[in-house]
């Protein structure tokens, strides 16, 4: 039974506890990330039925006496709703929720790769050093921490880029399953696409093998790119999406915008229109990215969204943007129009036409 304190002192606990709760909330991103590095997710899902502690240490090929950590990790990860534990027969076993079972590799739309990105050091340490965007320096925490931007990392340090694309492609592997599988009716009747900013083509297949008559041209990075073979449907195109975008019926934006600053995007838009057909014609623009707000009243989503826009802030010179501010950019890029669909959970579709 809880008591009930007079004078505040309920209100001042729960504010300790509020304060705890965030102070140790990247705990809980480093145990998750320490058990996919482990492979526990696969562990338990290549296990025909739910998985004991001894099981579970076994599998993982390390000495019995260390069956204590992985009991506390997997406590703090029942916790927080990545596995479950439930009692069968006196013996207390493991199981997947919803949330591993993205983790796993058997999985169609694994995004452990994500997940293994974000919470690298390379992404991680930028946030040590947040607080000089606010002093003045004009410098961005992560050329503070790494001493250059983000793409001429990627571009000089050949593990994380390739750690990037893969988790970019994992990323949106996991969206495009669901674009194709709902909103293929989007990409109908056009006969060619452009994917500006494709990393390594993810999106360009799953809307190839859906709409096997569009051909697909990916515009990325010579180091993303210039390895990259493409299909008779497919093209891999190395260039700079500021100077020239090839031109398509349908232009494609996967998480490009929110990378780059108002100003940076009017640009990109401006370079993406002049590459599809006039609006009478009807070429358009595609943009698969968040839109802030859209989830009101969802507090794990929006709070997911804003901690986006904040890792923006800190890595890139973008932001998350609201419907208004998409609006503001399409309008001072030429744009006449524009129709979102929110359907993609954190993320949004907008169609925006010339
Ligand atoms: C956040 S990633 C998104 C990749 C892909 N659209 C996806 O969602 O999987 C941004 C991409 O933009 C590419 N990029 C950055 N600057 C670029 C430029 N100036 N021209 C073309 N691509 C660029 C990066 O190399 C990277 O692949």
């Amino acid at each position: 039974m809880e008591i009930i304190k007079g004078d505040g002192t309920n209100e001042l606990l729960e504010a300790q506890s509020h304060i705890w709760n965030y102070t140790f909330n990247y705990i809980t991103s480093m145990s998750l990330r320490c058990a996919v590095q482990l492979g526990i997710p696969d562990i338990i899902d290549n296990h025909d039925k739910p998985v004991t502690l001894s099981e579970l240490v076994k599998a993982l090929s390390i000495p019995q006496v260390k069956s204590a950590y992985v009991y506390r990790l997997m406590r703090v990860l029942v916790h927080s709703g990545f596995f479950t534990l439930g009692k069968i027969h006196e013996h207390e076993e493991y199981m997947l929720t919803p949330s591993s079972k993205l983790l796993t590799k058997n999985h169609a739309t694994n995004i452990a790769p994500f997940l293994l990105m974000i919470t690298d050091p390379v992404v991680a340490t930028p946030f040590h050093f947040m607080t000089s965007l606010f002093q003045g320096s004009e410098v961005l925490p992560m050329e503070v921490a790494h001493g250059m931007t983000f793409w001429k990392y990627c571009n000089q340090h050949s593990e994380f880029n390739q750690l990037f694309n893969t988790a970019m492609a994992s990323d949106t592997n996991f969206v495009m399953s669901v674009v194709v599988k709902e909103y293929k009716t989007m990409f109908e009747g056009f006969r060619s696409l452009v994917d500006v900013g494709g990393g390594i083509g993810t999106a360009a297949k799953a809307i190839s093998k859906a709409l096997p008559h569009l051909s697909c041209t990916v515009l990325d990075l010579p180091h993303v790119v210039s390895n990259m073979v493409g299909n008779g449907n497919i093209e891999y195109v190395s260039g700079d999406m500021f100077k020239y975008v090839p031109s398509a019926d349908i232009v494609l934006l996967k998480w490009i915008l929110h990378d780059w600053n108002d100003e940076e995007c009017v640009k990109i838009l401006q370079r993406c229109r002049e590459a599809i057909p006039a609006k009478d014609k009807g070429g358009k623009v595609i943009i698969i990215d968040v839109v802030v707000d859209c989830n009101k009243g969802k507090f794990q989503a929006t709070e997911a969204q804003l901690c986006f826009d904040i890792l923006m802030m800190v890595s890139l010179t973008g932001k998350e943007r609201t419907e208004k501010e998409w609006e503001k950019l399409f309008m001072q890029a030429g744009f006449t129009s524009y129709k979102i669909t929110h359907g993609l959970g954190l993320r949004s579709i907008i169609e925006v036409f010339p």
